[in-house]
C-alpha cells in the first residue's frame, strides 16, 4: 500500500483558546476506506476540514503524497481540494443548477484561471458533458440530469455531490456524516455508493459517522477521536466493547442504537457563508 495523505503531529486550537485537536498522527492508504467516530466535539470535522485544507492546523503538519500542504496557497491549494473532494452532511447542491450542471461544476477543477460561476457554467464543452454524465451514470442517477437539486430527494442530492467529485477525479473523498439527513434506506445506498466508486476507481473515502455499526460495515479501518486526541485505531474486525466504552464512556448507548433522531429534514439547504470554500470546484475557490 502507498500512502496518500498524511498528518503529523497535527494540532488544532481554535481563536488560540479552544484545542480542538491535539498531536494527531495518521497515514491513510491510497485507496483506503476509514472511519473515524468519537463522541460529539470530538474533533471529527475538524480534522476532515483540515484534511483539505479547509481549516488551517494550528500545530504539525499535512502531506499529501509525501508533500508538505500544510501551508499550500494558491494554484497548489486548488490542486489540493481537487484531489481531496468534501461530501457534507447537507448535500451543499447549488439548487438553482440542475443535476447535471451541479456535476459540470465538478469538471472545472480541471480548468485553470475561472473564478466566477454563473457566467461560466454554460460554456462546457461535449467532452464535459460527457464525462459528467458517465459520472451520473456509474451512481445510478443518470436520469435525473436535467431536473433542478431542489427536486430531489435526500439520497439523490447526495449521489449528485458524490458524482460531482468523480467528476473532479478526486482520490480522496472525505465523507463528514454523509447520511446523518438520511432515511435508513437512502443512508444505505449512499453507503454503498461510496464504497463502490472506493472499490471501482480506488478514490480513498474517509467518513465521519455517528453510528457504530454503519462505520464497522463500511470501513477497512475504524480511527477514534476523544477529545481532540486519536486514541483508537484497529481495523473494523477488531472493533470491541472495550475500545468502543473507552470512547464513548456514558454515551456509547446511543452511538450503537442511533435513534431516529438522525433521520433530520431533507432537502436542499440553501449555501451560506464561505459555501464556495467548502463544496465548490477547486477552480473556484
Ligand atoms: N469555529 C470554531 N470555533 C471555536 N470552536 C470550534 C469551532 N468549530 C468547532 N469548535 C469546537 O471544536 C470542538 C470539535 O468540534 P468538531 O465540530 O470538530 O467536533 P465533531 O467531532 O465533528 O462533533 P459532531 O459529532 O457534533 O459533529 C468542539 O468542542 C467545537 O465546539
Ligand atoms: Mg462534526
Amino acid at each position: 500500500m502507498t500512502a496518500i495523505l498524511q498528518a503529523v503531529h497535527l494540532g488544532m486550537t481554535y481563536g488560540g483558546r479552544f484545542e480542538a485537536l491535539r498531536d494527531v498522527d495518521m497515514t491513510i492508504q491510497r485507496g483506503e476506506r476509514v472511519a473515524i467516530i468519537g463522541r460529539s466535539g470530538a474533533g471529527k470535522s475538524t480534522l476532515l476540514r483540515i484534511f483539505n485544507r479547509l481549516l488551517h492546523p494550528t500545530d504539525g503538519q499535512l502531506k499529501l503524497d509525501g508533500k508538505d500542504i500544510t501551508n499550500a496557497q494558491g494554484r497548489e491549494l486548488r490542486m489540493v481540494r481537487q484531489r481531496v473532494g468534501m461530501v457534507f452532511q447537507q448535500f451543499n447542491l447549488v439548487s438553482r443548477l440542475s443535476v447535471l450542471d451541479n456535476v459540470l461544476v465538478g469538471t472545472l477543477a480541471q480548468r485553470e484561471g475561472l473564478s466566477i460561476l454563473p457566467t461560466i457554467w454554460r460554456q462546457f464543452n461535449r467532452q464535459e458533458r460527457e464525462w459528467a454524465m458517465e459520472c451520473l451514470r456509474e451512481v445510478e442517477i443518470e436520469h435525473l440530469a436535467p431536473k433542478r437539486a431542489t427536486e430531489l430527494s435526500g439520497g439523490q442530492q447526495q449521489r449528485v455531490a458524490i458524482a460531482r467529485l468523480l467528476a473532479q477525479r478526486a482520490d480522496i473523498i472525505l465523507a463528514d456524516e454523509p447520511i446523518a439527513s438520511l432515511d435508513p434506506r437512502s443512508a444505505e445506498q449512499v453507503m454503498n455508493m461510496l464504497r463502490q466508486v472506493n472499490e471501482t476507481h480506488g478514490v480513498a473515502v474517509i467518513t465521519n459517522l455517528h453510528q457504530v455499526d454503519v462505520a464497522t460495515q463500511f470501513a477497512q479501518r475504524v480511527i477514534g477521536l476523544r477529545d481532540g486526541r486519536m486514541v483508537m485505531d484497529t481495523t473494523a474486525d477488531n472493533l470491541n466493547e472495550e475500545l468502543l466504552e473507552m470512547l464513548y464512556g456514558d454515551q456509547l448507548e446511543n452511538a450503537q442504537h442511533p435513534s431516529d433522531a438522525d433521520a433530520r429534514g431533507h432537502g436542499v439547504i440553501e449555501p451560506q457563508g464561505n459555501f464556495n470554500d467548502a463544496s465548490l470546484p477547486q477552480a473556484l475557490v
